[in-house]
């Protein structure tokens, strides 16, 4: 592995899952038009990531990952991005007062469309066409001319992150995620659950909290972060067209290196991440904070190669550890893994994506994925920290704000029947508002219990 890198370096690698261009001069001209445009995110807010992330991998934090499968070119629309900020803000606020823990917010938003897929075609009725790689390739429609991968689709994908970027950056920062209007969050179609009830009373201690703290002369003037808060992007650096087009050397604080710009985290997919393959090399040489899938065929020893590779300096928040195990194997497949990178004393944040590995097919021929089991494999990840005395970091999920009936059960008992009624994804199922709210009630249960189990590691770490 040589030491040398730069953006195109990845060119000289065998590329899983790129689409192939029939139009190269097209392609050619978008990607020098992309790379004339501006950087989405800023190097200092990379570095700040890094440094929060650093934090959680120290036991102090928790990552609070989330978003849709596949963000869409026909999806896009401010409801749906407000939507799903609001419920990723409530699950922080669970996180934060029923876990105790500060909590890093980080949307797969603002840049999510490229998607890795099992198989390059698709045949339906006797006909084959290429795969549906994301809006960000090709279209979803099936027919010819929708499935041709188009350059002018990186454009589309350019704005319309831009653009939800733009609004999450108000969001965040103008007065919509002041801890003082949490009641406001509330959704209406949330209404009357069991997890609404629990959120309104969780509403209602803070509140009182608040309350305190004012009487006490603490508030929002004084304290800005209870007005306002962090949120970053990120999504699979899966494209590299696109990727080493949005790499820029860092000129305004003149503390050089790259950054993807594209977004303040990427991640490398299960299916992309051989060791010597285009996605680890691209990846290798930006500075941006890291995730690395980890499913179930992921031996430990490879892991440490790719360890060596993404993070040879060993910098705590640089590498996130995304496993997806699937319920069935997480018990068995995590703790190897574990062990290996404690035993090497090597700096990861260790995080659960319980969507990945619990995916099924329903006899109503949709693709979805059993609450119960989601559940089950958050649970099977911190028991095996648990055991293993390492910090269960984070959580990585697919989900919306809308009400959408994608996966099985939650509390509102979605049945196999119900999934056709408001199945809108464009790749894989997600949870709904209300489900993301009760799997953030129980993670906030197992953080707290986490946290008396090891006070002295989360005092380390202050
Ligand atoms: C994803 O996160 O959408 C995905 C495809 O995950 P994985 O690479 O873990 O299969
Ligand atoms: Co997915």
């Amino acid at each position: 592995m040589t030491t040398q890198w730069n953006p195109e370096g990845w060119r000289q690698r065998p590329a899983l899952q790129m689409p192939e261009y029939a139009d190269d001069a097209g392609l050619g001209a978008v990607l020098d038009k992309l790379r004339s445009f501006p950087p989405l995110v800023f190097a200092g807010e990379v570095n700040a990531l890094r440094r929060r992330l650093a934090q959680v991998s120290e036991g102090n934090g928790f990552l609070l990952q989330g978003g849709d499968c596949a963000e869409s070119f026909a999806e896009f629309h401010p409801d749906n991005i407000r939507d799903t900020f609001r419920v990723l803000m409530q699950m922080a606020v669970v996180l934060t007062f029923g876990g105790a823990v500060p909590v890093v917010k980080v949307g797969r938003m603002a840049g999510q469309f490229a998607k890795p897929r099992s198989s390059p075609t698709e045949t339906i009725d006797g006909v084959e066409l290429p795969i549906y790689r994301g809006d960000i390739v090709n279209g979803i429609d099936f027919d010819a001319a929708s499935r041709e991968p188009d350059p002018n689709r990186l454009l589309t994908a350019y704005s319309q992150a831009a653009a939800t970027l733009n609004l999450l950056r108000a969001f965040a920062q103008g007065g919509y995620a002041d801890l003082y209007k949490i009641h406001r969050w509330n959704l209406d179609f949330v209404d009357g659950t069991e997890t609404a009830a629990r959120y309104g009373e969780l509403c209602d201690r803070i509140s009182e909290a608040l309350d305190f703290m004012e009487a006490c002369g603490i508030n929002g003037d004084s304290v800005p972060e209870m007005r306002q808060t962090d949120f970053y992007t990120s999504h699979e650096a899966l494209l590299l067209n696109y990727e080493e087009a949005m790499t820029r050397q860092d000129t305004i604080t003149r503390i050089g290196g790259w950054y993807d710009t594209s977004a303040h985290m990427v991640w490398v997919g299960d299916r992309t991440r051989q060791a010597d393959g285009a996605h680890i090399e691209y990846c290798r040489g930006i500075n941006n904070p890291l995730g690395l899938k980890a499913g179930p065929t992921l031996d430990p020893d490879d892991l440490l190669r790719l360890i060596d590779i993404l993070n040879p300096d060993n910098d705590p928040g640089r590498l996130t550890l995304i496993c997806r195990m699937g319920d069935d194997q997480v018990m068995e497949k995590l703790p190897p893994l574990i062990r290996t990178v404690e035993r090497e004393g090597r700096k990861v944040v260790w995080s659960c994506d319980p969507m990945h590995g619990n995916t099924i097919k329903s006899s109503t021929g949709y693709k979805t994925r059993p609450f119960d089991r989601i559940l089950a494999e958050v649970r099977g990840f911190f028991a095996v920290h648990q055991a293993e005395g390492t910090h269960a970091g984070g959580v990585h999920v697919e989900m919306t704000g809308k009400d959408v009936t994608e996966c099985l059960g939650g509390a509102q008992l979605i049945d196999e029947e119900q999934l056709a009624s408001r199945y809108h994804t464009h790749c894989d199922p997600r949870l709904n508002a209300s489900q993301s709210l009760e799997l953030t009630f129980l993670i906030a249960e197992m953080l707290k219990q986490q946290r008396a189990e090891r006070p002295q590691a989360a005092e380390a770490a202050q």
